[in-house]
């Protein structure tokens, strides 16, 4: 399998995973062949990247922080507590807390929890997904924190509704695919304290999990929204769900810009580390996730081509690889990048081989010929 953007290119590619869309119906099965049409149906409603098969490298698990079935199950949560909250009903967080539940025992017997973590919308996004994606970021944090059951289920409360207050903001603002205005993004930036009043008065929820939706996006030099507060006068849970927003925010495609490597990313926050963000949260984090996802192909020194086949609990930044291609590379080889320190990583490749890779071996032309798509 592999992870690839979702582009015309893969026009006639196998999906190695299904597609589900809101609610987890079920929109395409494995093994659908993608036609103009599909891609172009998937694209106008949202789907960035698609897992499709690929022969060389079909043996490969993606990296799942969490089941399909607890998705679905917070997904389902969110959603009621939602429309619930828009028709001006006080919905009931019980529901919540069960996803929450479901998310931490899943993180807590998945050896996931150790590295590996991936943001959900590598491969999947619906309009919860950053939601989920942000919460199962603070946990793993919490996680690395050394923090009780307890305390790792207040914060991925707070970390699941963090967003909550986006329900008061309209729906053409939010889906606005251009640059905001002045005003719009004002706007914009009031739904923190939105949330934080709905969670406290309407929710009944703690003060506690309400900071989370207020205070997300603090940052520690003052800059941030809405009340500009610096270093320690934000709350833990504050900076913890900063840190995982930015992550998962930046990970992902926005409409005027394509979505940031995990690596590059990584460079960014830790260039802000103990300026913008939470050095604490910033390096717990950078310990669990995985900065090249499984599926993904990497430059190698020397010109050689990899996909990562698996993570090392080693390091995150030392994935396991397969290398399909290079000088004198005949047939495909799999490398720890642990045990091999003089093999250096240049990049990730999204999809495409820079000119001049010379690939070699008659069945590694499958990989070679779609590539770069
Ligand atoms: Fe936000």
């Amino acid at each position: 399998m592999r992870i690839v953007d979702l582009h015309d290119r893969l026009e006639g590619a196998y999906l190695a995973l299904p597609i589900h869309g809101d609610g987890g119906k079920l929109m395409l099965r494995t093994g659908t062949r993608l036609t103009r049409n599909l891609i172009r149906t998937l694209r106008s409603r949202g789907y960035i990247k698609v897992v499709v098969k690929k022969p060389l490298i079909s043996d490969l698990e993606p990296d799942h922080p969490i089941s399909f079935q607890t998705r679905v199950q917070t997904e389902t949560a969110l959603e009621e507590a939602t429309s619930k909250l828009l028709a001006g009903k006080p919905p009931d967080l019980k529901q919540v807390l069960e996803a929450v539940d479901a998310i931490i025992a899943e993180l807590w017997s998945n050896s996931r929890m150790s590295s590996g973590i991936v943001s959900i919308q590598s491969y999947d996004r619906n309009t919860y997904t950053h939601s989920i994606s942000v919460c199962v970021l603070s946990i793993s944090i919490g996680h690395c924190y050394g923090w009780p059951l307890q305390k790792l289920r207040q914060l991925g409360t707070a970390a699941l509704l963090h967003d909550i207050g986006k329900v008061l903001i309209p729906l053409d603002l939010l889906n606005k695919p251009g640059p905001l205005t002045a005003e719009e993004y004002a706007l914009m930036r009031t739904h923190c304290e939105k949330g934080w009043k709905l969670l406290s008065e309407c929710l009944n929820a703690s003060g506690y999990i309400a900071s989370g939706a207020l205070e997300h996006h603090e940052r520690l030099d003052g800059s941030g929204y809405p009340r500009g507060l610096t270093g320690d006068s934000i709350s833990e849970v504050g900076k913890i769900t900063a840190v995982a927003d930015v992550y998962d925010a930046m990970t992902a495609d926005r409409p005027h810009r394509k979505a940031i490597f995990p690596d590059a990313v990584y460079a960014h926050m830790i260039q802000y580390k103990d300026v913008l963000f939470d050095g604490a949260a910033v390096d717990a984090l950078f310990s669990k996730v995985a900065l090249y996802p499984t599926g993904t192909f990497l430059s190698l020194w020397g010109g050689y081509i990899a996909v990562v086949t698996a993570q090392d609990p080693r390091s995150n930044l030392r994935p396991f690889v397969r290398i399909v291609g290079g000088p004198g590379i005949a047939k495909p080889i799999d490398v720890s990048l642990y045990s091999r320190p003089d093999i250096r990583i240049n990049f990730l490749l999204n999809d495409y081989v820079p000119d001049g890779h010379r690939m070699i071996g008659g069945n590694l032309q499958d990989v070679v010929s779609d590539s770069d798509t």
